[in-house]
């Protein structure tokens, strides 16, 4: 897999890969809104044959920035495209000034915790009941990661 950071024509791409992985749609207009704020960005991971397997989208502002939404493709999971995905972020943030990464991950991500706390992340925080599907309520924990630090 390679890391190629998205283009404005490529919001129809973004929203395909985020419904598969999610299984919720995300309108096209949505994410140009969030994609035309200041300081986001979005980076796709291509397979081998150059299909698109996963993104993340990321936010610089200043000295700070923040990982959005990270996703592969559920049949392109444990392959390494996550960690390709988040150290091309965090090139892409220390690139840009930021000086830390934060982001918030539910308490029952064990996937996604595991990623990011290999990647160098640590606990920074809790934010009660922040994910809402459903009846079903879960905690964030906020996590944060020096750039420039190993
Ligand atoms: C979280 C996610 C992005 C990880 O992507 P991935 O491409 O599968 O991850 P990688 O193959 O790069 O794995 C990197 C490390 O993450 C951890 N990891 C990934 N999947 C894991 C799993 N199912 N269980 C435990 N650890 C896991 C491991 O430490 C792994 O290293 P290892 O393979 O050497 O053990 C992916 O599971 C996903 O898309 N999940 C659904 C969307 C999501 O939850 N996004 C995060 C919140 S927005």
């Amino acid at each position: 897999m390679r890391i190629v950071e998205a283009g404005p024509a490529e919001d129809a791409v973004l929203s395909a890969l985020y419904e598969s992985a999610f299984g919720e749609v995300w309108a096209p207009d949505q994410l140009a809104q969030l994609l035309a704020g200041p300081g986001v960005f979005a980076l796709i991971a291509l397979d081998d044959a150059g299909e698109p397997a996963g993104y993340a989208l990321g936010r610089v502002a200043a000295d700070e920035a923040e990982l959005l939404s990270i996703a592969l493709l559920p049949g392109r999971r444990r392959q390494g495209g996550g960690r390709l995905l988040l150290d091309a972020l965090i090139d892409r943030c220390a690139a840009a000034g930021a000086a830390a990464l934060f982001l918030e991950v539910a308490t029952d991500n064990a996937a996604a915790l595991a990623l990011y706390r290999g990647a160098g992340f640590r606990e920074a925080g809790l934010r009660k009941g922040y994910y809402k599907v459903g009846a079903v309520v879960v905690d964030a924990i906020v996590m944060k990661r020096e750039l420039g630090a190993a």
